[in-house]
């Protein structure tokens, strides 16, 4: 729920745009370490969000950074991230991320591929440095999430597959300059079904057992980030279950003797605390429909679009009885939708409409497509009209 001072503000300033609220931020993150009593190592994916506010109130609260570009790496130092603390994946590492990242001296290359691993042993040796190596595998769990954010299923590009396995190992051991100190996995986003981390869980421990047999010690078991969040109900339901998510590792995984375990968080961190508030252009008399046109798009929240996602939306503007919209953006561009046979307080024009469950893999994933200007943002803490 958005304070109604804070509403009021929000007619004068130029829309659309980003407003986060730091205290459900705080709230969020106060859950987190409260669920998480194992000691658990918790790295925030900066893919979901990259405000510097986030940010820095992410990093004050001590967790590490999951990275996956060296521009992000940068970044995570930058916000003050010690590199220790500082993961690494992605499947498309260049030459000049993989450098930034030995150079830092990062906790953990996630690695993805045979020849991605021979490039960055031969990298580190031509800096006379070890790269510390976590390898990312496909373990094959459906996650039960949508098929686009699906990261684990053997048909995905992610993390080596189990016939790589055995060539791994023999490539691992002739490897001078890569060490390795984990296994990692990421099998999909907006995981809601907890049992699909217990399935998980006991994909690890198999895993885990192989690397020991062939002689392959791993400090440490890299559970990736995925926990959902609740889209339908973001004001009744407004944290993930961390408790549960925590738990179901503690319960399932057999960490090793002194084995740490880490996970990497983002959607679950920061989409409740975001709200893209956009006003309404126009109102226009469909054939069968009502379209109800705002002034965001695509261009500053693509879920709808890419993913078929639901965003609750609310009018800030009236409380008048609901009636059904088609709710849609000014972009050139037919899927340029954000919600159909949505129930809305009536709307007029220059309304205010705040679509919620946007802080994650909103901001970041804006563009300027049909040359518009780059959504802007704020924070409850300095909103400024
Ligand atoms: N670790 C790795 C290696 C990842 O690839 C991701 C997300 C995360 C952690 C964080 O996952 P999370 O806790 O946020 O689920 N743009 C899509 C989501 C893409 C997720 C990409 N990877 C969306 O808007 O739904």
């Amino acid at each position: 729920m958005i304070k109604e001072t804070l509403i009021s503000q929000f007619q004068n300033r130029e829309t659309p745009f980003y407003f986060y609220d730091m205290d459900i931020l705080r709230k969020t993150i106060s859950k987190i370490k409260a669920a998480n009593t194992y000691g658990f190592h918790v790295h925030y994916a900066i893919k979901a969000n990259a405000n510097k506010e986030i940010l820095t109130c992410l990093f004050d609260a001590g967790f590490g950074a999951d990275c996956v570009s060296g521009n992000e790496i940068s970044k995570a130092i930058q916000m003050g991230v010690q590199p220790s603390k500082i993961a690494f994946a992605g499947v498309g590492k260049t030459d000049k991320e993989i450098i930034t990242a030995l150079e830092a001296g990062i906790f953990s290359f996630n690695c993805e591929s045979l020849p991605e691993l021979q490039v960055i042993d031969e990298l580190a040796g031509k800096l006379n440095k070890t790269a510390p190596v976590a390898i990312r595998i496909n373990p094959n769990v459906d996650p039960k999430t949508h098929k686009f954010i699906t990261t684990g299923l053997t048909e995905n590009k992610f993390g080596f597959n189990h016939q790589d396995l055995t060539k791994l190992a023999a490539l691992l051991k002739s490897l001078k300059n890569i060490q390795l100190t984990g296994i990692h996995f990421h099998i999909g986003s907006q995981i809601t079904d907890i049992e699909v981390f217990k399935e998980l869980s006991l994909k690890v421990n198999a895993f885990s057992d192989w690397f020991e047999e062939q002689g392959l010690k791993l400090e440490h078991i890299n559970m990736g980030g995925g926990l959902g969040i609740d889209y339908q109900n973001p004001e009744t339901n407004t944290f993930a279950d961390f408790e549960a998510y925590f738990a179901a590792f503690h319960k399932h995984l057999k960490l090793k003797q002194g084995q740490e375990l880490h996970v990497e968080l983002g959607r679950s961190v920061v989409a409740q605390c975001g709200h893209l508030i956009t006003r309404v252009l126009y109102l226009k008399e469909g054939q069968s429909k009502n379209f109800l046109i705002t002034d965001a798009g695509m261009t500053e929240l693509i879920r709808p679009m890419l993913y078929q996602a639901y965003h609750a939306i609310s009018n800030l503007t009236s409380k008048q009885e609901e009636h059904a919209y088609d709710i849609v953006g000014p972009i050139c561009e037919s899927t340029d939708v954000f919600a159909t046979n949505l129930w809305l307080s009536e709307a007029k024009r220059g309304d205010l409409l705040a679509i919620h469950s946007a802080g994650a893999y909103g901001e970041v994933m804006a563009s300027q497509y049909n040359l518009r200007d780059l959504v802007t943002s704020c924070t409850s803490d300095n909103f400024r009209s």
